[in-house]
């Protein structure tokens, strides 16, 4: 995709400009974003959704058994039947993993790195229903899938911003409007993270946000020197080989800082382990145990294929791909692979089909490091045979 070119799903804007001047910085509201949006799963459906285990999903009530009332699913059948006519959402995370119509939407957002997307989430919204004002620590595009929902902006909030006394939902005491739109099917509003915002549904609607992820500063340092020291041996030590004669003994001195500060900076600048850590923990499945492999040899892969059997991406797998000195990096559902060089185009191709087959794979099947790579991704569960 030409970055410069000028995009529907960004009112016109290219995806330099939309970067630029709105990503992570202010909304953005996009008028028929998606022209004539067609919502590919309706409130039965998604309702149907919430009813699997393998789903997560929440019902909001806002007069409930007390105010804001959160129940969690997955839900019984009979969930639905005793509702209020107004008021309540339901909200189903992850729609893009169990509804490939879905998952398409995002081809749309390939202007962003996919290992920034989180999920799909779709709610259901009986009239007047809404999560109530809050903020969220990452970006969002919210685009309306059916009917109209009003939905008002307001300030820029933090940790310190005051919530309502609530167990389970993160709402804002305090919230100071200063914007509102009405949203009707196909249009969309990107939201940078922590702006408040308060979705009010007019009529029943259906909501889909796509949701971006991006590491806390402390989860980065804390999963990155756990990652760290499983290579440190037990021997690397704080070391004081130039220490100098004290003049007194209880006092720490600033030298003692210095080599501390000496030995954290050495592993922790060691990119080649920053990489490997960051695309290990950005390709953690969200759902892992909906990424399962199947024992297959080289040869079963290989006939599987000349008889037409086509691969494809775990919907719940996550993979990404980089550089690393001369050599390549696959990450796949958490695991990273070294790759030589040579395996550039299938590891783009990997990382970008849907659909692995004869055709596309042909000659990498010739390859055996090619053919060792498709295989172990199908073992691994980040690759599967589509249904016939
Ligand atoms: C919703 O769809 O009702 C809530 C989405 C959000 O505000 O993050
Ligand atoms: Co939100």
């Amino acid at each position: 995709m030409n970055s410069d070119t000028p995009l529907q799903l960004l009112g016109g804007l290219t995806a330099r400009e939309f970067l630029r001047d709105y990503w992570q910085k202010k909304p953005l509201l996009v008028r028929q974003a998606f022209p004539d949006f067609v919502s590919p799963i309706d409130a039965d459906e998604l309702a149907g959704l919430a009813l699997e285990e393998e789903v997560e999903s929440r019902l909001v009530l806002e007069h409930g058994e007390r105010p804001w009332e959160l129940r969690r699913g997955p839900f019984a059948e009979d969930a639905f039947s005793d509702l209020p006519e107004r008021d309540w959402t339901l909200l189903v995370q992850a729609v893009d993993q169990f509804v490939p119509e879905v998952a398409e939407l995002l081809e749309e957002f390939r202007f962003l790195p996919s290992w920034r997307i989180d999920d799909v989430m779709i709610s259901y919204a009986a009239p007047g229903g809404s999560v109530g004002p809050h903020f969220d620590n990452y970006d969002v595009f919210l685009l309306q899938g059916d009917g109209t929902r009003n939905w008002k902006v307001g300030q820029m909030c933090n940790s310190d911003s005051a919530l309502i006394d609530h167990a389970d939902l993160r709402i804002l005491a305090d919230f100071e409007q200063s914007d509102e739109w009405t949203l009707e099917p196909g249009d969309m509003l990107y939201l940078p993270p922590r702006l408040a915002h308060y979705g009010v549904a007019e009529s029943e609607c259906l909501t889909y946000s796509v949701g971006f992820r991006a590491p806390s500063a402390a989860e980065v340092l804390t999963h990155f020197t756990d990652f760290l020291g499983q290579f440190l041996p037990d021997e690397e030590r704080y070391s004081d080989a130039d220490a100098q004669p004290v003049s007194d003994p209880h006092q720490i001195q600033h030298d003692a800082l210095d080599r501390l500060k000496a030995l954290i900076d050495k592993h922790m600048s060691d990119k080649d382990l920053l990489l490997t850590w960051f695309g290990q923990f950005m390709t953690e499945p969200r759902y892992p145990e909906q990424v399962v492999g199947e024992e297959l040899s080289e040869q079963e892969l290989i006939n599987y294929l000349e008889q037409g059997a086509v691969l494809i991406r775990n919907p719940s797998a996550r993979m990404a791909w980089s550089e690393l000195n001369d050599d390549l990096m696959l990450f796949a559902s958490g695991r990273s692979c070294p790759l030589p060089a040579k395996l550039r185009e299938l590891l783009k191709l990997v990382c970008a089909a849907d659909a692995l087959h004869i055709d596309n794979l042909g000659q990498w099947l010739q390859d055996e490091d090619g053919l060792m790579l498709v295989q172990q991704l199908v073992m691994q569960g980040s690759l599967g045979f589509a249904d016939e």
